[in-house]
């Protein structure tokens, strides 16, 4: 697959098969991924690769804390913007296309609560890397590096047929990760991605999302 291929191809996966992923396979992908560029090639990217038991529970505490309506502790927060932007217009399409492809009705409180669970479980894949950065680094200064770390995984994944889910929802409970996946108060968790063989039957597989065109978000100067 080529790079521009690579790039196209890539989607949000948000429904796996059960099939186990081979740690080689996950070595090879980060192994790509540690090529990414990085401020003063600083690489403040750390990453924890969870699956079997450790996984299963993290998923279980996660969903118990969400249904017990505990608020999350997210470290690096995602959400934020103002209510009439064309951002938030955004978020609602995506969340009809989503609701649409699942037979989600927005009333349905129930449904919809199911759904987010599944964010919570890492989409049910099979793996999930936890992806955090040193405290000693400013809070912003390596996200961008760490946004390119987490691009490359996601490419080179697509090699290995592998699908993946970028998701802050995973990383929602922080505790819950130091607890079982001995993630130091050191460390600032800072997202999450779901990774396993997707499951092209699961509906919301299906969403192709849209972007822009390049010329609403382009200047361009000096050309002519
Ligand atoms: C920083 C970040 C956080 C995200 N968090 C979630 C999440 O918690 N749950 C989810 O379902 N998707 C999440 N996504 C996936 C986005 O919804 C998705 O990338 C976007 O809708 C574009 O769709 P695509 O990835 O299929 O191209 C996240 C993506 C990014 C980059």
């Amino acid at each position: 697959m080529d790079v521009i291929e690579a790039v196209k191809n890539r989607k949000s996966i948000r429904g796996y098969k059960p099939d186990p992923v081979a740690k080689e396979v996950l070595e090879e992908i980060l192994e790509s991924a540690r090529w990414a560029p990085s401020a003063m090639n600083t690489q403040p990217w750390e990453f924890t690769i969870l699956t079997g038991d450790v996984l299963e529970n993290i998923k279980r505490r996660n969903v118990e804390l969400l249904n017990s309506e505990a608020p999350p502790n997210p470290e690096h927060v995602v959400v934020g913007w103002p209510t009439e932007s064309i951002y938030r217009q955004r978020q609602v399409n995506l969340a009809k296309q989503l609701f649409q492809l699942m037979d989600i009705p927005r009333e349905d409180k129930e449904k919809r609560a199911k759904w987010q669970e599944r964010g919570f479980r890492y989409f049910d894949a099979p793996v999930a890397i936890i992806v955090s950065v040193d405290r000693c680094l400013s809070e912003t200064g390596p996200l961008l590096d760490i946004g390119a770390a987490i691009q490359t995984i996601c490419l080179t994944a697509l090699h290995f047929g592998l699908g993946t889910c970028i998701e802050d929802q995973g990383t929602m409970y922080p505790d819950v990760l130091r607890k079982y996946a001995h993630i130091p108060e050191s460390k600032r968790i800072v997202m999450a991605i779901a990774i396993g063989y997707p499951d092209w039957d699961f509906p919301a597989n299906k969403l192709q999302t849209e972007r822009e065109p390049v010329k609403n978000m382009t200047s361009w100067l000096g050309f002519d």
